[in-house]
């Protein structure tokens, strides 16, 4: 497999900044070395010219209640190109973020090459708000709604082809914090949503050879989009919106293991590491560790 390292330093779509600096944080905790270690080619790719607000400039909440729209959708239509010329010569794209908007871009890209790709989305969020439901206006909660045809028109119309993915091939994983219309979307739509609590009840291999199941067949290959704040907050504690009672270091090496074993995932992006929160890079590093069983790396 050969990979081509994206990375995507974007942070509009979150409430507090310093998502931006993650993928530079990722790199730095050796990211590509480990990746040829497993035998992998692989080439980083530098950002595109991503969009900042200026420094001093106040995030304002239009009356469609969306924070730098403008922005985030042009940087999503830039990456969808990218992600989509990845996978034209045949390589596997990995997205270093950026907050969890870039998803939208990057599902975007993809979609035109898997007709019908199936999604694992590992949250501690469901990212499944829309301008009505989002209690923040922040667009990192809505992402995986846009992906789903569902929300402001400019981010669903991203890359050209909505839906870029099905209800019933969508599965998340690690969900402890859902706002009130997230919950009635996830119900109304039957999307498949293990929260921390199913994951207790029923062990992360279970939890897995489900997920696997409902994303994987029936579809083309499936895209992992993995938020960091999945992860407990002692062990990723650099990240912006993180809450108790998350992912263990080995639920979440064992859940990527088990899809690299699968043989069926085809893109993969980690995102909202926040290295301005970040205590000794552990975060980054962690994101790089996490994407190495995800690529391949065994114990023995
Ligand atoms: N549900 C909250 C909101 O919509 C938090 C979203 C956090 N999303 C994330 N990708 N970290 O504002
Ligand atoms: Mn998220
Ligand atoms: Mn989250
Ligand atoms: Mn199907």
């Amino acid at each position: 497999k050969d990979i081509s390292v994206l990375c995507v330093p974007f942070d509009l779509g979150a409430g507090r900044k310093g998502v931006r600096l993650g993928p530079h944080a990722i790199l730095q905790a050796g990211l590509e070395r480990r990746l040829r270690g497993l035998g992998l080619q692989v080439e980083v790719l530098q950002p595109f010219p991503v969009p900042q607000a200026g420094i001093s400039e106040p995030a304002v909440r239009t009356e469609e209640a969306l924070l730098h729209l403008d922005e985030v959708a042009g940087l999503n239509e830039l990456l969808a190109q990218a992600v989509w010329g990845i996978l034209g010569r045949g390589r596997f794209p990995l997205v270093l973020g950026g907050d969890h908007s870039i998803a939208i871009g990057t599902l975007a890209g993809i979609a035109p090459h898997l007709k019908n790709p199936g999604v694992i989305w590992f949250d501690a969020h469901s990212d499944l708000n829309t301008p009505e439901t989002s209690p923040s206006g922040n667009i990192h909660g809505m992402s995986l709604a846009a992906a789903l045809g569902l929300g402001h028109d400019r981010l669903v119309r991203i890359g050209g082809i909505t839906p870029k993915i099905k209800p019933e091939h969508t599965v998340i994983i690690g969900a402890r914090s859902l706002d009130p219309g997230e919950k009635e979307r996830i119900r109304s739509l039957g999307i498949r949503c293990f929260t921390m609590h199913e994951i207790d009840r029923m062990g992360i291999s279970r939890v897995m050879e489900e997920a696997l199941h409902i994303a994987g067949a029936g579809t083309d290959g499936i895209h992992v989009s993995f938020d960091i704040d999945s992860m407990d907050p002692g062990e990723a504690p650099g990240t912006g919106t993180p809450v108790r009672g998350g992912l263990s270091y080995r639920e979440a090496h064992c859940a990527l293991e088990m899809l690299s074993e699968s043989g069926l995932v085809r893109s993969a992006e980690v995102v909202e590491v926040n290295p301005v929160l970040d205590t000794d890079n552990k975060t980054a590093r962690l994101a790089a560790e996490l994407m190495g069983s995800l690529l391949g790396q065994r114990i023995l």
